[in-house]
């Protein structure tokens, strides 16, 4: 199956888009935070449209005895982050929506430091069927683009950015020619 294949300017645009939506909706946040590692790159982007701060969190695979979990069990970030989100309207983003297995997590974490407000910011929502569910407390979900069930290559991973590059102008040039 064919994959995906985004370049930095297709995420900075698709943040930007992201941001406009952000602000045309009313949703002003106090803080951005971003779930590593995918959701560090499009923070920042967003951070030049929207001008707020980044809190950083990362969601460990292991259990309290240290062993191997196949669901997010435990996520990391500075105590003293924590203290910051009482109160305040959070932009949470992330790369992809896939299971929305990460993202549930994270939000419930959020909640339990009773912000005022989490909206969700994706640069790219998978069309299927999720295991995770966004709790009703989440008003705003904004995804930049809503895609298939496909695996997505982003720049950031690339170990040779020339034939990223490369393969995410041929995937262009191909739906040209198909038009969705
Ligand atoms: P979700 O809640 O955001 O849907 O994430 P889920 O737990 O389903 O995803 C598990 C990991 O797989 C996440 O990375 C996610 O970014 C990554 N992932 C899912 N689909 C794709 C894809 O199409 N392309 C790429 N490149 N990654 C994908 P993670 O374990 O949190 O690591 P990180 O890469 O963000 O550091
Ligand atoms: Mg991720």
């Amino acid at each position: 199956m064919e994959k995906y294949y985004f370049t930095y300017e297709d995420i900075h645009k698709t943040s930007l888009d992201i941001a406009l939506r952000v602000k045309a909706s009313g949703f002003e946040p106090d803080v951005i935070v971003a779930i590593g590692s995918g959701g560090f790159i499009p923070a920042r982007i967003m951070r030049t449209f929207l001008g707020k701060p980044i809190l950083a969190v990362g969601v460990a695979y292991y259990d309290a005895d240290d062993k191997p979990s196949e669901l997010p069990r435990m996520v990391q970030w500075i105590e003293e982050a924590e203290k910051k989100l009482a109160g305040k309207r959070i932009l949470l983003v992330d790369e992809v929506d896939d299971s929305r297995t990460t993202l549930e997590y994270c939000i419930r974490e959020l909640m339990r430091h009773k912000p005022a407000e989490i909206a969700v910011a994706v640069l790219h929502n998978k069309l299927k069927a999720k295991e995770g569910v966004i709790p009703t407390e989440v008003r705003r979900y904004f995804a930049g683009r809503d895609i298939e069930d496909r695996w997505v290559c982003y720049p950031w991973d690339a170990q040779d950015i020339d034939a990223h590059g490369a393969s995410a102008a041929l995937a262009a040039k191909a739906s040209e020619k198909t038009p969705a």
